[in-house]
């Protein structure tokens, strides 16, 4: 059973998000209908999530010193990750001691923060089918996986290079030749979260399609975690960074199976409650695993327009021990609208115009800077035809212009 508190008083349900970005900003407000109090946590001042919860702290959160003080200072029911660089050894003593329940567990947020922790996991403990892959500490490192030694076949070309710990395809490169090795490595030294360390070079797999699989783990009325599936999203991604999804994603019946059956091992084994974006790449019936997310994905914003309960609204019932429905409302489709500029205080053009395109939505953050690549909002639109839905939904972030005041 679940008893919900009242916010601000001594019997408040009190929840801390570990980064306050887009994806944060909509998990809080789906904790605030919900009555929950909420501290948004972010490294700057007025991050998107804290200008919609009851409390804003800013703190370094990969700092350990400063992540415990902040905890052990509000003594939060629920602590949920929302991003990947965090002190998780922190979360996971916290936990330990008792002190805070730690979303889905502290150990999951540990195993996703870098690329070899959940890698290692779904290739290696639980035998899922992943791209082939080797971790490098240096170039030479680097070309030997790549070329093979002493007899051994390495990954080959095209293959992938990834900084372990990053995200949104920073420091990503894919390498054709081995004229390509050396620019690869030294774009991953400079895009890692941090500092000069370790990659994941990946074999490419030329896949059919990517899509991921946002899957639930929440109580059933008899009190035990039940795990559900939303439709799968399908979403296109340029220099490993999301510009637009779709939901849903039309797939052969083995294959979408196949992609039920890995979520639930990688969930089951990963344990908790809450919501999980887990990416696959599949060709034909066959399926790989690519990697999870603990927490609602960037792709899933689009079940904002396309679920009774978005995937923010999902997360936010699971981790308080409520029912879910994951059932699709509508088919459609979510385009991510970029800053295009370098700026402080942008303004937003056309927003009228945006909304104006038939069955559109508009979010924009309220990031206070911009950068040319930093995504500032998102299009949103649902049509009986996905397809539509797509066309409509880059329309209308189109029609969006941010622009230096
Ligand atoms: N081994 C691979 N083969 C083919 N495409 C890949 C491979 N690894 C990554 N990609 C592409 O790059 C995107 C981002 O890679 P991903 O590992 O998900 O990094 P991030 O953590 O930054 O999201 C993927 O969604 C996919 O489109
Ligand atoms: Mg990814």
């Amino acid at each position: 059973m679940t008893l919900i508190g009242t916010p601000l008083s001594p019997q408040a349900t009190r929840v801390m998000l570990l980064g306050s970005g887009e994806l944060g900003k909509e998990v809080l407000i789906a904790l605030q209908r919900l009555g929950v109090e909420t501290i948004a946590v972010d490294r700057y001042d007025h991050a998107p999530g804290q200008q919609v919860a009851h409390h804003a702290r800013t703190v370094t959160m990969s700092d350990p010193v400063a992540l415990r003080a902040l905890i052990e200072a509000e003594r939060p029911d629920l602590v949920v990750p929302e991003i990947e660089a965090i002190a998780t050894s922190v979360l996971e003593a916290l936990e330990a001691e008792g002190l805070v329940r730690v979303i889905p567990t502290a150990r999951a947020a540990r195993l996703t923060m870098d690329r070899e922790g959940i890698r290692r996991l779904a290739a290696e403990t639980l035998g899922l089918q992943t791209s082939p892959y080797r971790f490098c500490d240096s170039l030479a490192e680097l070309q030997a996986a790549i070329a093979g030694v002493g007899g051994q076949p390495g990954i080959g070309y095209p293959c992938v290079v990834k900084p372990v710990m990053s995200s949104s395809g920073k420091g990503q490169s894919k390498i054709d030749s081995p004229q390509d090795v050396q620019a690869a490595w030294d774009h991953a030294m400079a895009g890692g979260r941090v500092g000069p360390g370790r990659v994941i070079v990946e074999g490419f797999i030329a896949f059919d399609y990517e899509i991921t699989l946002l899957t639930v783990r929440a109580l059933g009325e008899d009190g035990q975690v039940e795990t559900q599936f939303c439709a799968p999203i399908g979403h296109v991604q340029v220099s490993g960074d999301y510009v637009e999804s779709w939901q849903p994603h039309a797939m052969h019946p083995a294959a979408l199976a196949r992609s039920r059956q890995i979520a639930k091992a990688v969930t089951d084994d990963l344990g908790g409650q809450g919501l999980f974006g887990v990416e696959l790449f599949v060709k034909g019936e066959q399926v790989w695993f690519s990697e999870v997310s603990p927490r609602p994905h960037d792709t899933g914003m689009v079940t904002m327009i396309t679920q009774w309960q978005n995937e923010f609204e999902l997360h936010a019932r699971a981790i308080l021990g409520l029912p879910v429905d994951t059932a699709l409302k509508s088919p459609g489709a979510s385009a991510v609208i970029y800053g295009g500029v370098d700026a402080v205080g942008l303004v937003f053009d056309g927003v009228d115009a945006a909304l104006r395109v038939p069955n559109s939505e508009i979010r924009l953050f309220g990031k206070p800077e911009s950068f040319v690549k930093r995504r500032m909002g998102v299009a949103l639109v649902h049509d009986a035809e996905v397809e539509q839905a797509r066309v409509r939904a880059k329309l209308a972030a189109s029609l969006v212009r941010p622009r230096v005041a």
